[in-house]
C-alpha cells in the first residue's frame, strides 16, 4: 500500500484540522483556487475530477460554475474531511448546478476508467504522492485525449511566511526536526519548477507550463487577533512542531509564535500574507 503515512496524516491531526478550521483556510485561499479554475474548461457537458478535494469547497464551486450536464468528482484520502465535504454539498444543493461526487480513494491509483474526465484540477491535493511520476500517469490517463490538468501548489517555504513565519518563531524556542528531503511529500512537495517539468513530462504530458502567482492571502478582517492565532496556531507545520513538543516548552514556543505573527497583522484587516505559488497546466 502507498502513501501509508499520508493516508495517517489527513485520517488524523492534519485532517482534523482542516475540518476544524474550513471556514478560515477558505477564506484565506479561495483566491490561488480560483486563479486555476480560470484556466480551466468549465463550458458544457464537463467531466472533471477535484485530486485530494479535502472539504470540497473547490469541489462545490467548480459544480456552482458548471451546467446540469456536467459532474464534478472530489477524490480523497481523508475520511474526516470527505464527511465535511458531503455536508457542506447537503447544505449547497440548491446553488448547484452540476452533479457533485465525493469519492474515498488514493488518487495516485487507477481509480477511473480511461478517458473519463475533461479537466483535472487541484488546489494543494497533488503535492503529497510518495510516487509523483507513477500517479500523474494514472491521473493522466484518467484524461480524455487532449483533456487538460489544473493545479496550484506551494512554492519555497521562504517565499511563504504563512507558513515559514510561525516555523521560524517555533525554532527560536524549540529543536529543529529532522531536516525533510527536497520534494518529499508534502505542502512543498513541488516547491520546484523544475521537479514539475520533469515529473509531468515523466508522466507523459504535454504542453506544460509552469508559472509564478502572487498574492496577498488576508482573514480576520472582523476578527480579533487573539481568535485568529488561536486558529493560526493550530495549523501547518508549526502546529505539528509544536504538537509533538517537549510540554515544558510548549507555552515559550506558543508565544513566540503570537509575537511573530503580530507583524502580519492590521486591525480591521486582520492578517495577511505575501503568498508565493505555482500555477500549472498540462494536456495529455
Ligand atoms: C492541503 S489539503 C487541500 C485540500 C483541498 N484541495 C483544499 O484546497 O481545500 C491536501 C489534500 O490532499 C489529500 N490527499 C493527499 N494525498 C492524496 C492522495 N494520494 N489521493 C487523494 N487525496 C490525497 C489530503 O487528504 C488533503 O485533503
Amino acid at each position: 500500500m502507498s502513501n501509508t503515512l499520508q493516508k495517517e496524516m489527513w485520517n488524523g491531526r492534519a485532517g482534523e484540522s482542516w475540518v476544524r478550521h474550513n471556514s478560515l483556510l477558505e477564506q484565506l485561499l479561495a483566491e490561488p483556487g480560483r486563479e486555476c479554475m480560470n484556466l480551466l474548461p468549465l463550458t458544457p457537458a464537463m467531466q472533471i475530477l477535484d485530486v485530494g478535494c479535502g472539504c470540497g469547497n473547490q469541489t462545490l464551486e467548480l459544480a456552482a460554475r458548471l451546467d446540469a450536464s456536467s459532474t464534478v468528482i472530489g477524490v480523497d484520502i481523508s475520511e474526516p474531511m470527505l464527511g465535511l465535504a458531503r455536508e457542506l454539498k447537503a447544505a449547497n444543493d440548491n446553488a448547484l448546478s452540476a452533479e457533485v461526487q465525493f469519492a474515498l480513494g488514493d488518487a495516485s491509483e487507477p481509480l477511473f476508467d480511461e478517458a473519463s474526465f475533461d479537466a483535472i484540477y487541484s488546489r494543494f491535493g497533488v503535492m503529497f504522492f510518495e510516487e509523483p511520476v507513477a500517479a500523474f500517469s494514472a491521473l493522466r490517463n484518467s484524461l480524455k485525449p487532449g483533456g487538460k490538468l489544473g493545479f496550484v501548489c506551494w512554492r519555497k517555504p521562504k517565499l511563504n511566511p504563512f507558513f515559514n513565519a510561525p516555523m521560524e518563531a517555533a525554532l527560536t524556542v524549540l529543536p529543529a526536526p529532522a531536516p525533510s528531503s527536497p520534494g518529499a511529500p508534502g505542502p512543498f512537495g513541488l516547491a520546484d519548477d523544475n521537479v514539475i517539468h520533469t515529473t509531468l513530462r515523466l508522466a507523459g504530458f504535454k504542453d506544460v507550463s509552469v508559472a509564478p502567482l502572487n498574492l496577498t492571502l488576508s482573514v480576520g478582517a472582523e476578527t480579533p487577533f487573539d481568535a485568529l492565532f488561536e486558529e493560526l496556531i493550530q495549523i501547518g507545520p508549526a502546529a505539528a512542531l509544536i504538537a509533538q513538543s517537549d510540554p515544558s516548552l510548549k507555552e515559550k514556543a506558543r508565544e513566540a509564535v503570537y509575537n511573530r505573527l503580530t507583524d502580519f497583522y492590521a486591525s480591521g484587516q486582520g492578517v495577511s500574507f505575501d503568498a508565493n505559488f505555482w500555477l500549472v497546466t498540462a494536456r495529455n
